[in-house]
């Protein structure tokens, strides 16, 4: 097992991102510890194990003690961004530092999932609240096969299923917040579009087909405005704001 814990954590933390540092063994959810908090911008909560871990439209997020990258970071993005585009800025810093750590490309299913080999290995929610938004970031790291969820409808895997190799959840979390902070300054300045490029060559779905509501169609695009362009069969083009894209295999 590794640790997120502050001394571990601190040698690798670059930036402002990581700063100040909000610490707890176990709780609920990192999300609950900064969400209405009045913490300052790059206030990071972390945590080796969640016991109501908070995934996107209500689902929970599940990872045993010490396996995961578990945290959360406080935000205050200018009136004028789009807030929820965060989630996309988060899944690119996590796979830019999943495939910093193993070698292997990694892609971002919009809006909010980071894949490897087609399974996913971290998830992000963006959260608002009073003007501050609370980006959580879960990465599986040390899981082995049986302690990962089953039945969901994206397989799922951890960094060690992908590539048989165990990685420090320490290093992992530095390189992530040093990355999203860099992303996010970008993002700040000149939105998603000047953040584009880095997204652009990592849209898992493009092409591929997908349903969307049980509309057939192929993902084309992700927009600069943040959603997703898909051309349905028999005409016409969706551009999907949220929710959920189901692939069809
Ligand atoms: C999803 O894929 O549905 C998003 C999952 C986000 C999980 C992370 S783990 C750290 C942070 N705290 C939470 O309660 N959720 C996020």
């Amino acid at each position: 097992m590794s640790t997120l814990a502050p001394e571990a954590v601190a040698p690798h933390v670059r930036g402002r991102f990581g700063k100040p540092y909000a610490w707890e063994p176990e709780c609920e959810s990192t999300q609950l510890l900064l969400l209405g908090s009045g913490l300052p911008e790059g206030a990071v909560a972390a945590t080796d194990h969640q016991t109501a871990g908070r995934g996107r439209l209500g689902r929970v997020w599940e990872a045993p003690p010490g396996s995961s990258v578990l945290l959360s970071v406080m935000l205050h993005p200018p009136a004028g961004r789009h807030w929820p585009e965060l989630a996309l800025l988060g899944g690119i810093a996590a796979a830019e530092a999943v495939e910093g750590m193993t070698g292997l490309s990694a892609q971002v299913k919009w809006p909010n999932d980071v894949m490897v080999d087609r399974r996913k290995v971290a998830g992000v929610i963006a959260e608002a609240r009073n003007a501050t938004a609370v980006l959580g970031i879960g990465i599986n790291v040390t899981q082995a096969r049986e302690e990962l969820p089953v039945g969901t409808s994206t397989e799922v895997a951890s960094m060690r299923t992908i590539t048989g190799r165990a990685y420090d959840v320490a290093t992992l979390a530095g390189s992530l917040l040093y990355r999203l902070e860099r992303l996010y300054d970008t993002w700040r300045h000149g939105g998603l579009r000047d953040v584009y490029a880095e997204l652009g060559s990592r849209i898992f779905l493009f092409g591929r087909r997908v349903a969307v509501d049980g509309r057939p169609g192929t993902a084309a695009a992700i927009g600069h405005d943040g959603r997703l362009e898909v051309h349905l069969d028999g005409g016409g083009t969706l551009h999907v704001e949220s929710g959920e894209v189901a692939v069809v295999r």
